[in-house]
């Protein structure tokens, strides 16, 4: 187990580029078994989640060569099983998306209940409504599952609440169904996007991605003579991680001295930016780029997480870190997951004043001088929260558990130190 040792107080300058976006690689590297031909990724990040989607592909039969740092070439098309590997599925919650690409090339897939982050119940039940919904059987034995068709039928499918992998997962499954497929109160998430236009440029009848309502005129049998066209069609350009760049602009609101984050999409950055401004933090804005210095005062927040293009709840606990600092009553309310909140403990034993008022709600009283001392990290978000505040306190602080950090943030201690961060990682 490694963890990261660190000291805090130095100021973070010079420039520091945002890697490919996790959340949106994830899904294209599963919508490959939807094709007939290698498709590219380019500008992966090199994460662990990417590394054990991809051993998922391999455990499937797929193929992965690796043609550049971040490139990608990801043969979907060569899988020859239907069944996902429980212990990577195990750790990994985005292995629920593959049910729809395993689902249209196989028509049957076995799995388990997906694992990941503790967050929250993560419940799997609009998977499992809308697959069924297209025409899927569903056995449940314990924690697996066996899904089956004859063949996928278009259908109209609502979401009780909007989640980001079932709209993926769905859409994915919709493209080689017969007939048409609406998906109502759909995610809107770049994310979904990002995964929409790739499938749409290589040929899949997608409209309405990026709004609640996405309607997929499926393929039926003809699938793989419909995702078929042109090899520069089948090449995917991640775009920047929106959650790592609004990590760093909290960063540099807290200890930056002209810090730089380089590959911005702004646009994806508005709720962070609205906050930013609301609390009187300065930022300078480029066509893809946010200079940022240490903010003098920060005022208190009323912030709820929502879905996009509300504020996103993988960003929750880093802004908590950061109103620690701010003068007076912040309250952050988690609409999103009911379990996001636990690290607050750690944060005042640090020297935070943050209380629990319910499940879903914190009250934050700041500004409070935080002091190093020895953690783990619980999670992906929250280990990057520590790390934050680990690097804002007096003295020194351990982290322990950051595999959880690696999972989606790619060498955040050698990208930390080039910007004057110490930070140090003791592999055990
Ligand atoms: N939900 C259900 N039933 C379901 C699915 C979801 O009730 O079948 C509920 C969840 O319990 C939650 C809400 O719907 O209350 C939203 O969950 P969602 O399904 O959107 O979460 P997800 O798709 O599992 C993705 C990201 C998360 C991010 C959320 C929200 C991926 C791989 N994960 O999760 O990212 O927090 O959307 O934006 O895309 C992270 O990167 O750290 C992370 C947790």
């Amino acid at each position: 187990m490694a963890k990261f040792a660190l000291s805090g107080k130095n100021p973070l300058q010079g420039e520091i580029e945002v890697r490919g976006s996790k959340n949106a690689v994830l899904k294209v590297f599963a919508s490959s078994i939807l094709f007939n031909k290698p498709i590219l990724v380019k500008n992966a990040p090199l994460v662990s989640d990417v590394f054990k989607m991809g051993d998922l592909i391999k455990g499937l039969g797929g193929k992965i060569e690796r043609q550049g740092e971040r490139t990608f070439k990801i043969f979907g098309n060569k899988t020859d099983s239907f069944s996902l590997d429980k212990e990577i599925s195990k750790h990994l919650r985005s292995s629920i998306v593959l049910l729809g690409p395993l689902l249209a090339r196989f028509k049957k897939v076995n799995f388990v209940y997906p694992g990941g982050c503790v967050i929250g119940k993560r419940p799997i039940d609009f998977f499992l409504n809308g697959f069924s919904k297209m025409g899927a059987k569903i056995k449940e034995n314990g924690e697996s599952f066996a899904m089956s068709t004859k063949e996928l039928k278009g259908a109209e499918i609502f979401f009780r609440e909007r989640s980001v992998t079932a709209t993926e997962a769905l859409m994915m499954a919709a493209v080689s169904a017969k007939g048409k497929t609406i998906l109502r109160n759909a995610a809107q998430e770049p994310e979904v996007k990002h995964l929409a236009d790739f499938l749409a440029d290589s040929g899949a009848r997608i409209k309405g991605a990026g709004t609640s309502v996405i309607e997929i005129e499926g393929f039926g049998d003809k699938i793989f003579k419909g995702l078929n066209p042109r090899e520069e069609k089948r090449e995917f350009m991640t775009p920047s991680d929106r959650i790592e760049a609004g990590s760093f602009a909290v960063l540099g609101a807290l200890l930056g001295k002209n810090l730089v984050i380089r590959k911005i999409i702004p646009e994806e950055l508005s709720s962070v930016l609205a906050c930013f401004d609301q609390i009187g933090i300065r930022y300078e804005l480029g066509k893809n780029w946010l200079r940022i210095s240490k903010a003098d005062k920060i005022a208190g927040l009323n912030l709820k997480t929502e879905p996009y293009p509300g504020f996103p709840t993988d960003l929750q606990p880093i802004f908590a870190v950061l109103l620690t600092q701010a003068k007076g009553e912040s309250l952050i309310f988690e609409t999103v997951f009911e379990g996001r909140l636990e690290y607050i403990n750690e944060l005042n034993r640090m020297g935070a004043k943050i209380m629990l008022c319910d499940p879903h709600r914190i009250i934050i009283n700041g500004p409070t001088s935080l002091k190093g001392r020895e953690m783990e990290s619980p999670d992906l978000r929250a280990g990057l929260a520590f790390t934050l505040s680990a690097l804002i306190a007096e003295g020194k602080s351990v982290i322990h558990n950051i595999e959880h950090i690696d999972r989606g943030y790619e060498k955040i201690d050698e990208r930390l130190q080039k910007i004057g961060a110490k930070i140090k990682r003791i592999s055990q």
